[in-house]
């Protein structure tokens, strides 16, 4: 398997992703996603809303505010408890997490840190809205997407008059301003989530939890993840969040290198069972009840979280299933998975990325065979045409001998490669090279667009 200093490597050369602020030295914990990047990017958000939204008859969308009003995070419970304990070192002046540092290892101003006992850090973005930044006009950014669907829950049940059980699906940014953000985009200061709440009958959950979970991995290995790069962690009863009930979190392979295999594993995405928890905090006349006992009346919501059981003529609090999803880090996932370095013969290597198509960046390459052909020429450029209005994302490269166009489609991850040559001319047919095995099949052109559709295996 490939390491991350490779993947990194190929994403700056290729332009898949880039140091965020890099014209100015960079800002830590920001990445920006360059052409190719925000294509992987947005399929596999794509790929994400298709499975968990589109195909299934129990799933409704939103797309909530980035800014959020104190008074949620308050009732929450972010405000009081959302921090990383952190030490700083009294020598170098670094800070660390405290569970992340060893007090052995070699400060840079000689010897061992000298550290500081743990303190709290609060790891939310604050910022001020309107023109008077004061302590009344405090916003946050917020940390999770999951609080815009609890707050309105209400809003999406009076709206589309559904019945439990049923999810909000949403995929947006988060930020949170990580002590020590590393290994790329795997632990990022602001990042982007997919995230499901699904409402059920309590006493549903269990069943429901277990259902998501198998969901959930499934989709990976859909979308290509091999199974043996994917475990299932059950929370251990002391590790879990108080509210929870019960958390299967997704780890993928993304730490290959190091020695241990339990190590080289890490979370992709959280499956919870978090109970009513959050209807509970939010609705009105609620109460946030913290692990270490203390309690915040709702004294501040305006409407009832709660649902009508028309079987019981009771209101009630539905539980909540969650699977919370990393896009950055699940885009890592696919692309780690995909790396390939594959001998073609001796002494030479080709680096591709098998890609899902439905997830590759571009889906199809136009390439004449013989750049100096006037008429190969043109042809390739109306085939491309005609691909590009069909929805593929479709490239022309005549920069190169055939040989290197393909390599360079190989290490991008493109899965048709379609090369226009004399016999083109004469019957209106191309050569389709698939990506993964190399081999060519005679297309004709009037049928390259369903050929290729169906490959993709999606008609988006
Ligand atoms: N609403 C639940 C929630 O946010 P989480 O475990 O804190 O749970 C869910 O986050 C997912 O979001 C993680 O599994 C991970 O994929 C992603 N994530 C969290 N913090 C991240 C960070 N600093 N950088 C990149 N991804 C992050």
């Amino acid at each position: 398997m490939v390491d991350l200093d490779k993947i990194i490597s190929l994403c700056k050369r290729r332009g898949f992703i880039f140091q965020g602020s890099e014209q100015y030295g960079g800002l830590q914990g920001t990445w920006d996603y360059g052409p190719l990047g925000v294509e992987l990017k947005n399929n596999v958000k794509k790929a994400w809303w298709r499975y968990n939204v589109y195909e299934r008859d129990d799933m409704e969308g939103l797309d909530s505010s980035i800014l959020l009003n104190r008074l949620v995070l308050k009732y929450s419970g972010h405000e009081a408890t959302f921090s990383d304990p952190m030490v700083d070192c009294r020598k170098c002046k670094k800070r660390f997490r405290a569970d992340q540092v060893d007090p052995n290892e070699k400060c840079s101003e000689g010897g061992t840190h000298d550290l500081t006992e743990p303190r709290p850090f609060n790891l939310m973005f604050k910022t001020t809205y309107g023109p008077v930044a004061d302590e009344n006009n405090i916003a946050y950014l917020r940390p999770e997407t999951a609080q815009g669907i609890f707050i309105n829950f209400k809003n999406v049940l009076d709206s589309t008059n559904r019945k439990l059980p049923f999810g909000i699906a949403q995929i947006g940014k988060s930020f949170r301003n990580e002590i020590t953000p590393k290994n790329f985009i795997f632990r990022v200061r602001e990042f982007e989530q997919m995230e499901i709440e699904y409402f059920v009958m309590p006493g549903e959950d269990e069943k429901c939890h277990q259902e998501w979970v198998e969901a959930r991995k499934n989709w990976y290995i859909r979308y290509g993840i091999k199974p043996e790069n994917i475990r299932l962690y059950n929370q251990k009863k002391e590790e879990l969040a108080h509210y929870a009930k019960a958390t299967v979190d997704i780890h993928y392979r993304f730490f290959p290198e190091r020695p241990e295999e339990d190590k080289q594993f890490d979370e992709v995405e959280g499956v919870a069972n978090r109970t009513d928890f959050d209807l509970s905090c939010h609705t009105k006349g609620g109460k946030l009840v913290l692990a270490d006992g203390r309690e915040f009346p709702n004294t501040d919501a305006t409407n009832k979280l709660t649902y009508f059981d028309p079987k019981t003529n009771q209101h009630l609090l539905p539980y909540v299933i969650e699977p919370s999803c990393g896009v950055d880090r699940a885009t890592l996932a696919f692309m780690m998975d995909a790396y390939c370095e594959e001998e073609v013969k001796e002494g030479d290597t080709r680096v591709v990325l098998k890609l899902h198509p439905a997830l590759a960046p571009i889906k199809v390459a136009v390439l004449p065979l013989k750049k100096n052909n006037e008429d190969i020429k043109s042809t390739a450029h109306k085939i491309k045409k005609i691909l590009l209005g069909s929805g593929f994302r479709t490239v022309y490269d005549d920069t190169a001998g055939i040989g290197k166009l393909y390599r360079r489609q190989d290490e991008v991850g493109t899965p048709f490669c379609v090369t226009v040559d004399f016999q083109t001319l004469e019957d209106n047919t191309v050569t389709v090279r698939d990506r993964d095995t190399m081999a060519q099949e005679r297309v004709a052109i009037d049928d390259l667009k369903e050929y290729i559709a169906k490959r993709i295996g999606h008609n988006d």
